[in-house]
């Protein structure tokens, strides 16, 4: 008799889910995904278009996208060899994944962090040791430091700023753990564009252990076209892309990319207006009854109400898609949205009061 074809899969399948948004991905209002409220402009959209025309469509793209890479490295002022391109940051993540975790191997994740590490890590069977942030949301460093030695974890990644709680570590915080770590420790940068602390980029020349990640999805505006980055020295660089999926980013991203970075003054604009609107929209929700405001580093504002799931259902009634990350640990009855257009951040500080 032949086995259920359960029992033919991978046994860690039984631990994780589809990869799902809540409350979906359309709205009239939608503030649910930390996207960007800024499409790129027409002229500019036409531009790619036309050189995205002139490419042969039958070809295969470069192995690994190397204009994309070249400009990257180049925008950053770091050697070519130091960096890798994929088909957005979560591609990255689980090229990085597959090169450091696997049965035997332990990861530290600091708990809540964004969601798919710990997916990856279960999917390849790795022990997750989780670190609780402090009650305020804010990363609890001394705890990350003592518990990697204790459990002697093999790898630690820091969202930071972070998904879902919007803080940061200070450049001193990571460099304190990767210092003292004996473990790959990844960095994954995804908002900092919208920090108040500085990149740790400048730390992989010093340390063989460190990977810092970053995607275009944010502040570049271009979810759309699944770009991300992995940065480190380039002998960690050489491992870490073996289990890279080969032609994974198409040439259309390639184009964009370069474009958007010889235009980014676009982004340094779009940036500057959403941390103008990030602090109008926070000192409005401090003066709202019911609402508390949480500091934020990053595009998006975590708010702590007195009933998550009715505020959240009710938005959505009128046409405001938010996310309720309340099933998060410490992150009881909050809800997270993007800063918006400024209509858009009027109509949920409208509702907000009303509600
Ligand atoms: C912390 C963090 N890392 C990575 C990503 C994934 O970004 P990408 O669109 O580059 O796959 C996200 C997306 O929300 C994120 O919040």
């Amino acid at each position: 008799m032949k086995r259920d074809y359960k029992a033919l899969l991978n046994p860690a399948l039984q631990q994780i889910g589809v990869y799902k948004v809540e409350g979906g991905q359309e709205a009239e209002v939608k503030l649910n995904q930390n996207e960007s409220p800024f499409d790129l402009p027409a002229w500019l959209k036409e531009k790619i278009l036309d050189q995205f025309r002139q490419e042969p469509w039958n070809r295969y793209p470069d192995i690994l996208p190397y204009r994309g890479m070249e400009a990257y490295a180049s925008f950053l002022g770091i050697p070519k060899e130091s960096v890798i391109m994929s088909n957005g940051s979560n591609e990255m993540l689980y090229t990085i994944f597959l090169a450091c975790l696997g049965q035997g191997r332990r990861i530290l994740i600091p708990e809540p962090s964004f969601s798919l590490y710990e997916k990856i890590a279960l999917l390849l069977q790795t022990q997750v040791v989780s670190v609780p942030m402090h009650s305020g949301l804010d990363f609890d460093v001394d705890a990350i430091i003592e518990t990697a030695g204790r459990e002697k974890v093999d790898f630690i990644v820091l969202s930071t700023p972070n998904n879902p709680t919007g803080k940061s570590l200070s450049h001193t915080e990571v460099e304190r753990i990767v210092e003292a770590a004996d473990a790959i420790v990844l960095v994954d940068e995804a908002y900092i564009e919208f920090s108040r602390e500085e990149s740790v980029l400048d730390l992989i020349d010093r340390y063989p252990n460190l990977i810092v990640l970053r995607t275009m999805s944010k502040a570049l505006a271009l979810a759309g076209m699944r770009i991300g980055f992995a940065i480190s020295n380039p002998a960690l660089m050489a491992e870490i892309s073996k289990p890279k999926i080969p032609f994974a980013s198409g040439r259309l991203a390639e184009i964009t990319l370069v474009n958007v970075l010889e235009n980014y003054t676009l982004v340094d604009e779009a940036v500057a207006y959403i941390l103008g609107e990030r602090e109008r929209l926070q000192t409005e929700l401090r003066g709202i009854a019911g609402v508390e405001a949480f500091d934020s580093d990053t595009n998006f504002l975590i708010i702590r109400v007195a009933d998550a799931l009715s505020v959240f259902l009710k938005l959505k009634e009128a046409g405001v898609l938010v996310r309720n990350v309340s099933g998060y640990h410490l992150m009881e009855n909050c809800l997270r949205f993007n800063v918006g257009l400024r209509e858009e951040n009027d109509r949920i500080l409208e509702l907000l009061n009303k509600l």
